[in-house]
């Protein structure tokens, strides 16, 4: 598949038919660690979680984090819930893949993320960020035994997409480009 294609084609997934298979994982992982980094660290680390009982409670860390949020403008706080639970809800038949690096290090893991993201495109399968900060991203650390000295940039999850995607919000093209200055 064409880079631009894929490019096109890459939708964050929340709902999967099927996870993707422990081949699938490791070829699109390969991917992402073929990203560049700052001075060629590789500062990444990957970690594929199989065990349902850690995937649950992932899954509940964040919908704990973001069940938390604060109502954005006309949102009621039963809305809020329930996009706290789709959130919860969305692990479901996907694989997961915790991405990690070392501290400060996290510009070159998400350089992973999205090789990773747009080599799933290709292979037929969808991906999904899973964010975490704070006392989550403290509790998913423990949780997933990262070292000290290394962090959790996000979760992914992986799997055959069981939606297109929610329809496309973009700022207009070229609404973001400077010239020369700001
Ligand atoms: C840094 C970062 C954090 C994100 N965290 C989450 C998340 O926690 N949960 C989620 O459902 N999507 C998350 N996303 C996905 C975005 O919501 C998504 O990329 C955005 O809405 C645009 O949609 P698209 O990826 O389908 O183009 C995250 C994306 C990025 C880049």
């Amino acid at each position: 598949m064409d880079v631009y294609e894929a490019i096109e084609k890459r939708r964050t997934i929340r709902v999967y038919k099927k996870k993707a298979t422990e081949d699938q994982i490791r070829k699109i992982i390969l991917a992402g660690a073929k990203a560049p980094s700052g001075g060629n660290r590789q500062p990444w680390e990957f970690i594929i979680v199989d065990d349902e009982k850690i995937i649950d409670q992932l899954s509940e860390i964040k919908y704990q984090l973001n069940r938390k949020f604060p109502p954005q403008a006309g949102e009621t706080q039963k809305e809020v819930e329930s996009r706290a639970v789709s959130q919860k809800k969305s692990f479901e038949n996907a694989s997961v893949v915790a991405v990690c690096c070392g501290l400060e290090q996290a510009a070159s893991a998400w350089l992973c993320v999205e090789n990773i993201s747009l080599a799933a495109v290709a292979d037929g399968l969808g991906t999904g960020i899973v964010s975490y900060w704070g006392e989550a991203k403290k509790q998913a650390e423990k949780l997933l035994g990262i070292p000290a000295d290394h962090e959790l940039a996000c979760v992914l999850k992986i799997g055959v997409p069981g939606e297109e995607g929610t329809p496309r919000k973009r700022r207009p093209e070229f609404s973001w480009l400077h010239q020369n200055r700001f």
